[in-house]
């Protein structure tokens, strides 16, 4: 039995385009990396943002064993009863109790065990509960329980996501950021022995603003008027990140930036 456990981390789904994405690519990816993991932010897996339960079902027939939210997690109303009912689908644990879901969880892979989290940030964000509050109650709660924590951090601003990533160096196996849909260059490391990166990066159509098509976004721009977004059309790619970690130790040995 190997030593270590690898996970994949991969970044918001973005619409029908994305799950379609992820369904194509990753079977074979989780043969090529064997990877023993994979966690999917789906926040904008349902056509026209939020996540819906069938978006839901899409992405865990392609392979994800646990699914993350974001500032979406809540903008369809249809998926609060499988919010509520699932464990394997988790929302930002800034939002009280009384809010649909969990905010952390628990994967059972037989060989290992995984603690999950999904933690908001709140610059430019909503003012929800202080991030390094709610990551330090769900950390308190998991670490009798696994040795080896991830933590998607869905935030805006890199300084927060970095600061984060800092905060938690040594107490979780890795964080992941979420949310810009921009996949940034500084997977890592850090001092304590954390797998971090800014952001994972986007599962949708290439030639787009974040998953939407640019045309809309830039009418936007000019008029200032509201517009409805329409995914964008075209080559779509995979983007994420993979975790090597020490199963003993719940260590990063290695961090990975994947596109496919
Ligand atoms: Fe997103
Ligand atoms: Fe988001």
């Amino acid at each position: 039995m190997a030593d270590t456990v690898r996970i994949l981390a991969v970044g918001d789904v973005v619409a029908t385009a994305g799950c379609e994405k992820l369904k194509q690519t990753l079977p074979k990816l989780k043969k090529e990396l064997n990877i023993d993991a994979v966690i999917v932010n789906g926040e904008n897996s349902a056509q026209g943002n939020g996540m819906t339960p069938f978006s839901i079902e899409q992405l865990f027939s392609a392979g994800a064993d646990i699914i993350t939210g974001g500032n979406h997690s809540y903008k369809r109303r249809e998926v609060y009863d499988t919010l509520d009912g699932a464990i394997s689908v988790i929302r930002p644990a800034n939002y009280t109790e009384d809010c649909p879901g969990i905010g952390y969880t628990v994967l059972d892979k037989g060989f290992v065990r995984i603690g999950v989290v999904n933690v908001l940030g709140t610059a430019f964000m909503e003012a929800v509960k202080n991030p390094l509050d709610c990551v330090d109650a769900s950390i308190a709660a998991l670490e009798r329980d696994v040795k080896i924590i991830i933590v998607d951090f869905h935030a805006e601003a890199t300084s927060e996501k970095r600061a984060f990533g800092f905060y938690v160096d040594g107490r979780v196996s890795a964080v992941f950021g979420t949310h810009t849909h921009v996949q940034t260059a500084d997977e890592q490391i850090l001092p304590n022995g954390t797998g971090y990166i800014t952001d994972a990066g986007m599962t949708g159509p290439k030639q787009s603003v974040l998953g939407v098509k640019p045309e809309i976004i830039i009418e936007r721009m000019k008029t200032n008027m509201p517009a409805r977004f329409e995914t964008a059309e075209g080559e779509c790619v995979l983007e994420g990140v993979l975790f090597e970690i020490d199963k003993k130790t719940g260590r990063c040995l290695d961090v990975q930036r994947v596109n496919a």
